[in-house]
């Protein structure tokens, strides 16, 4: 189900919301500016991700089955993708999919009326667009209730990442791994590539002779030759289908969860991980049980471009997770936390990434403090809301919106900091206003409500108001709800994190800096990952040559294993000139691929004309980079 204005739930309040969201400034919006026309909306599914080709209003995927062949030779998948359909709208004659780099060579009808099954299908594709691929238009007869599509992938897919043995860890296997999100899943498959749709899927997948597949879903199992069965009986938006292909191993926390890796760092991601079932039970005491069955991890090769991705049932995190020291694992309370902020409730388009991203870094930190107190949550907050300062400034302002505007141009920019940690701020201004124990539970009800449902903003609104805000009509105002959710920059009400232990560094770096203590003489033994990050981050903005080296010797910046504080200090030191730091730094760029260090290194590099230095890295880099982090450095280092 998707955006349906609930019109019992559309209280005068929201309803006034969306007035002045949704007015007259912007005529091209598609959602309902009058009383009058959210009556007629109600109840009807209303299109509105314009990322998407496809006809969700009219006909709307139900089950997938892939039935395909990995092909590591061609970096191809090759086989077929059976759709089931729903018709939303009474005589909808034709289909349209999503796709992006396939190759289409036949449609077929599938399992229907027995007269037509296995009748060919005429299809069109349209014009190839940069970022929404082509469409695919398949004629649909009245009876027509399946269609079976044969197809294979580009090489070039941006949701594919092909690594050759030799950039594997163990060198002896290829490895392929997926990235759906956000607009990758029609790179994968024809889909209706949209999160206002769910649908269930099943898969067979045929791979080299001894490597593991592994799906976003229930492993059914093998049959000892290289194809596997998977079965996901909950339905999923598109892109949180998920693949990954390799020489895998597998170790269990609990009967419930566990880690898969490459052998090599098996054994110290089982380690690091080991407090997982305790982030699944805080999680499950605040927001209900978890409903996904098992809970596994997998640690990919270093390209993977992100920290993690929420894929259902198995988590895909980036290997420099793996500190040593569990400093770094809220992103595993984060991917948990999705499991019912976004997976279970979704955003129905990427405008409301925040309901997706917001909410699970309000749930993560929640867990956070469940498992390790109120101190590591707050020094939590207060570095993210530094990260989320840089992007107000460094961005337009109206990303700085949670409901972003209808002139979105990738969902690329509808992940910034705003996303995640104003919306974490705005649920943490809720909370306060109305306390935890109204709020507690009204978030447990709020997931169940919705769940598999995808939501808008204003879907979000408007349950708010029919439930807690009529029981606590004072907590807070319109004028409140209206500027942190369609305002831009951060609100006044927004809260500011005190940390002691921050308090405390931001005194030692002031002695520091001004000279009446050396590094060495700096007492930090017993500091966490979080402190030195606030150290590193705090440092005045122009450092000489001596003050780096004097930090160098004291604490090892330069080097440091840690990718956080490495990132950190890398920014520092490009700022800064330093350049005894540059062979790490080139180091750290040719074996690390997470997006949120690296597109920021590059770009901090162009910015300190370092330019070209940067440019003879990629160029060695590039090659081992997912596609994904590709598009996004060639665009900062064009020219
Ligand atoms: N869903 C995101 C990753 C993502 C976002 C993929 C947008 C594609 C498009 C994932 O849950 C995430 O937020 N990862 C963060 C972790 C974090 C703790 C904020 C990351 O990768 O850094
Ligand atoms: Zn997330």
């Amino acid at each position: 189900m998707i955006n349906r204005f609930r019109l019992g739930l559309v209280s005068s309040v929201a309803l006034s919301v969306m007035l002045v969201a949704c007015g007259p400034s912007n005529p091209s919006d598609e959602k309902p500016d009058t009383v009058a026309e959210v009556v007629e909306t109600a109840g009807k599914i209303v299109k509105d991700d314009k990322f998407t080709y496809a006809n969700y209003d009219e006909v709307q995927v139900r089950h997938v089955h892939l039935d395909l062949d990995v092909d590591f030779d061609q970096k191809k998948l090759i086989g077929t993708a059976s759709l089931d359909l729903e018709r939303i709208k009474l005589g909808a004659n034709q289909l349209v999919l999503d796709t992006k780099g396939l190759t289409i060579t036949e449609v077929r009808v599938f399992k229907d009326d027995p007269l037509d099954e296995g009748k060919v299908l005429g299809f069109v594709m349209g014009e190839d667009d940069p970022v929404l691929g082509r469409k695919l238009m398949l004629p649909l007869a009245p009876e027509t209730s399946s269609v079976e599509i044969t197809y294979e992938t580009s090489p070039e897919a941006e949701g594919l990442q092909w690594l050759s043995p030799q950039q594997t860890a163990g060198k002896e296997h290829p490895f392929l791994f997926s990235q759906a999100q956000a607009l990758n899943a029609r790179t994968m498959a024809p889909l209706q590539d949209t999160p206002a749709v769910r649908m269930t899927y099943s898969a067979t997948l045929r791979v080299p002779d001894g490597l593991v597949a592994l799906m976003s879903a229930e492993t059914l199992g093998d049959d000892g030759e290289g194809e596997f069965e998977f079965d996901m009986r909950q339905p999923i938006p598109s892109y949180l289908l998920a693949i990954a292909v390799g020489d895998i191993k597998f170790k269990a926390i609990n009967d419930h969860i566990g880690v898969y890796a490459e052998d090599y760092i098996l054994d110290a991601a089982v380690e690091e991980f080991s407090e997982t079932p305790d982030m699944e039970r805080a999680n499950a005491e605040l927001y209900g049980p978890y409903r996904w069955d098992r809970y596994d991890m997998i640690v990919l090769p270093p390209s993977f471009p992100f920290g993690g991705m929420e894929n259902p049932r198995l988590s895909f995190l980036t290997p420099t997770l793996v500190a040593g020291d569990k400093s770094l694992t809220n992103v595993v309370a984060h991917e948990l936390a999705h499991s019912w902020s976004g997976n279970l409730v979704t955003n129905s388009s990427w405008r409301d990434s925040w309901l997706n991203e917001g909410f699970t870094s309000y749930v993560e930190n929640r867990v956070m403090e469940a498992l390790y107190g109120k101190d590591r949550a707050v020094m939590e907050q207060a570095l993210a809301l530094e990260d989320l300062k840089r992007d107000i400034a460094d961005n337009p302002p109206e990303l700085s919106q949670l409901k972003l505007p209808e002139s979105l141009r990738h969902p690329d920019d509808a992940f910034t900091n705003v996303a995640y940690v104003k919306g974490q701020f705005f649920l943490m201004f809720l909370e306060e206003r109305f306390g935890r124990e109204a709020f507690d539970p009204f978030l447990k009800n709020y997931f169940d409500t919705y769940a598999f449902e995808a939501i808008t903003t204003e879907d979000f609104l408007s349950y708010m108001d029919k439930t807690i805000r009529s029981e606590l009509p004072d907590a807070v105002s319109d004028a409140d709800v209206q500027e942190w959710v369609f305002g831009q920059g951060l609100p006044d009400t927004a809260a500011d994190p005190q940390s002691d232990a921050f308090e405390k560094v931001t005194a030692i770096i002031s002695d520091w800096s001004s000279g009446v203590s050396s590094a060495s003489e700096i007492d930090a033994s017993g500091w966490s990952t979080h402190e030195w990050l606030h150290f590193v981050n705090n440092l005045p903005e122009a450092l000489s040559d001596a003050q780096f080296a004097d930090l160098d010797r004291a604490f090892s910046f330069t080097g440091t294993q840690n990718a956080e504080t490495a990132f950190a200090w890398y920014l520092k030191t490009i700022a800064g000139g330093y350049e005894p730091a540059e062979a790490a730094l080139e180091d750290f760029l040719l074996t690390v691929g997470r997006g949120k260090f690296i597109y920021r290194l590059y770009a901090a590099l162009e910015a300190n004309g370092k330019g070209d230095w940067a440019r003879d890295v990629y160029a060695r880099s590039r090659p081992g980079y997912h596609p994904i982090a590709q598009r996004r450095i060639d665009a900062i280092l064009e020219g």
